[in-house]
């Protein structure tokens, strides 16, 4: 079985949806961060603030090289997995791209909840960094994305339309 790779922005929700649906598929599931961060022994925002981005980036690049030669896997991403496109080209070897496609107040409602810290947000008006960074990457999740799904509506919904996008795809 190929992997599905989950895309998009920083609080989507790639792992909440990559879990439950790993769970219904019977497949295994993996993220990226998690990966690093026991790779490194250091948490992402640690990484950031000791190594900084490019180092992080450098270990994101190395991932998905070792990526490609898995299966069976659900894969969540970082959400700036596509800033390199080799990342993609590595990822797409063996897996199907998925974009998971949210607007700027689901994610900033998303990551207000979530107690995880992204670097990358911990910027004073964190809505306007939102907006900036949504607008920059977008089209480059809507040029890699294979299916793109729209998780702006409750769990249930979105992990429904996610599953039903993926039939006959798997
Ligand atoms: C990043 C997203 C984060 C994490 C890092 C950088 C990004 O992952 O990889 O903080 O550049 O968008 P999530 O998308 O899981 O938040």
């Amino acid at each position: 079985m190929k992997n599905i790779v989950l895309i998009g922005f920083m609080g989507c929700g790639k792992s909440t949806f990559g879990k439950l649906i790993a769970k219904k598929l019977g497949y295994e599931f993996l993220d990226t961060d998690d990966v690093i961060e026991k790779t490194e022994k250091m948490k992402i925002s640690d990484i950031f603030s000791k190594e900084g981005e490019e180092y992080f980036r450098k270990c994101e690049r190395n991932i998905c090289k070792s990526l490609a030669l898995e299966n069976n896997k659900i894969i969540a991403t970082g959400g700036g997995i596509i800033k390199s496109e080799e990342n993609i080209e590595m990822l797409k070897l063996n897996g199907i791209i998925l974009y998971l496609k949210a607007d700027a107040h689901k994610i900033f409602e998303n990551v207000n909840k979530s107690n995880i810290v992204r670097p990358l947000l911990e910027k004073e008006d964190k809505m306007g960094e939102i907006v900036r960074l949504l607008a920059q990457r977008t089209p480059l999740y809507e040029k890699y994305a294979q299916i793109t799904v729209d998780v702006n509506g409750s769990i249930e919904e979105s992990t429904n339309k996610i599953l039903t996008a993926l039939r006959g795809e798997i």
